[in-house]
């Protein structure tokens, strides 16, 4: 038996004793954000897919609520909560609104394993997201399918609609619906297959972004592009990719060829991200971090670090960017505050990397077992420099955390 706790991360999201997959139904409220999420409430294996929820002022400390959605077990039927979205409905177009306030509604697919199906349901909430009712006329989308999963739904304002992307898995497309109501769902366009279709299309996305700077570094405030996230387990595992184009309310076009494959994640286990919508410019990433060999006790299943999105002008063409999003580095810089290590003039020489002559400035605080890093990294002749965050005694695996000058991207290695 593993000791209990060891492998507990300090900022990134663990059920307390449960499993959990994809990040769902993000939606942010009065300050808190919410977040429900692919949960077996009676083990830390997948199954008995429920909603599990969970809500932050600051991303980083959570707290641990009851299932939102469990499983629906009925005589004849189990319908499992598999993944999907959720809205606050301010102008109570779904009528579930109650005094005056504006309802939180659920959309996410149901699982009938029995009779091989799934399809789309809502549910709504009037306390602020804790507890939903199904809504009496489910499914609102059922077309007779086994692979129809994954409904990401927005308000478009342009024509006063939601707007849902859900996937077609096997035949690698997002089918665009739109409702004025979240009930009645009219079907708009397909995209796809485009991109990389080496495997099921799971978890989409949309949304609109600015495109921060030209190639010169200057802004173009007016410049925004619609990002479409696909979910995809690819042949070395986990896989997100993205597409970049236009929106016109019906249909995605991409700027790109169809052939061309955008990573969101370099690594091996980033998966099922969707974001918080903040605002229109501002949108934060939350992806599920699936488990590898090593073995954690009592919970199974993390979610990333949140990442602030953006977009920029590369000499490629406009690309997304991700960095860990402001509100944790500001909470955690601010906790970590009064207990300092500081290390300087660390010299690294291993094959892969420079060495880091001048470190400056750095100061590592201790957390538990996180610390706070804050680096001065001197790449003025070398491309890419860094130190390792963690290595293996066993076989010298190592994490590496360093900068690309070339690139100007700062990346985290775990391949090394
Ligand atoms: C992605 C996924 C989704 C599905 C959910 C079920 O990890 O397969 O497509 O809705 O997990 O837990």
């Amino acid at each position: 038996k593993l000791p209990t706790e060891q492998y507990r991360p300090v900022y990134h999201f663990t059920p307390l004793n449960t499993w959990t997959n994809d990040p769902n139904g993000l939606f942010y409220k009065d300050g808190v954000y919410h977040l429900y999420y692919q949960n077996n409430p009676f083990d830390n294996v997948w199954g008995h897919m429920s909603w599990g929820h969970a809500t932050s002022k600051d991303l980083v400390h959570w707290q641990h609520l009851p299932v939102a959605i469990p499983e629906i077990n009925k005589p004849d039927t189990t319908i499992s909560i598999f993944s999907g979205s959720a809205v606050i409905d301010p102008q109570n177009t779904s009528g579930f609104g109650q005094k005056g306030k504006a309802p939180i509604v659920a959309i996410f697919t149901g699982d009938l394993p029995k009779q091989k199906k799934q399809a789309q349901y809502i549910a709504y909430s009037n306390d602020n997201g804790n507890s939903f009712s199904l809504y009496t006329g489910d499914p609102v989308i059922d077309i007779n399918r086994p692979d129809f999963r994954d409904p990401n739904v927005f308000w478009y304002a342009p024509s006063n609609k939601w707007i849902m992307a859900v996937s077609l898995v096997h035949e690698h497309k997002i089918r665009f619906y739109g409702s004025e109501n979240l009930k009645n769902w009219e079907p708009l366009s397909d995209f796809g297959p485009a991109g990389y279709t080496g495997h099921d299309w799971e978890c989409p996305a949309l949304f609109q972004l600015p495109v921060e700077a030209t190639a010169n570094g200057k802004e173009n405030a007016k410049l925004s592009k619609w990002v479409l996230l696909v979910s995809c387990w690819g042949t070395k595992g986990p896989y997100m990719q993205y597409f970049i184009g236009e929106f016109d309310g019906k249909t995605f076009h991409n700027d790109n060829p169809a052939d061309l494959d955008l990573t969101v994640d370099d690594g091996d286990c980033f998966y099922a991200a969707i974001p918080w919508h903040l605002g229109m410019n501002r949108k934060t990433l939350l992806g599920w971090l699936v488990p590898g060999k090593v073995d954690v006790n009592p919970w199974r299943g993390q979610m990333s670090i949140p990442r602030d999105l953006s977009l920029r002008r590369t000499p490629e063409g406009i690309r997304l960017y991700q960095r860990p999003a402001a509100l944790i580095s500001k909470n955690l810089s601010r906790q970590s505050k009064g207990k300092k290590i500081s290390l300087t003039n660390i010299s690294l020489n291993n094959n892969s990397f420079h060495p880091v002559s001048s470190t400056g400035n750095n100061k590592n605080t201790q957390m538990g077992n996180a610390y706070w890093a804050e680096a001065t990294i001197d790449v003025n002749e070398a491309q890419k420099a860094g130190f390792n965050i963690a290595q293996d005694s066993l076989n010298n695996n190592k994490v590496v955390v360093g900068y690309d000058a070339e690139k100007q991207l700062l990346y985290v290695d775990f391949s090394a």
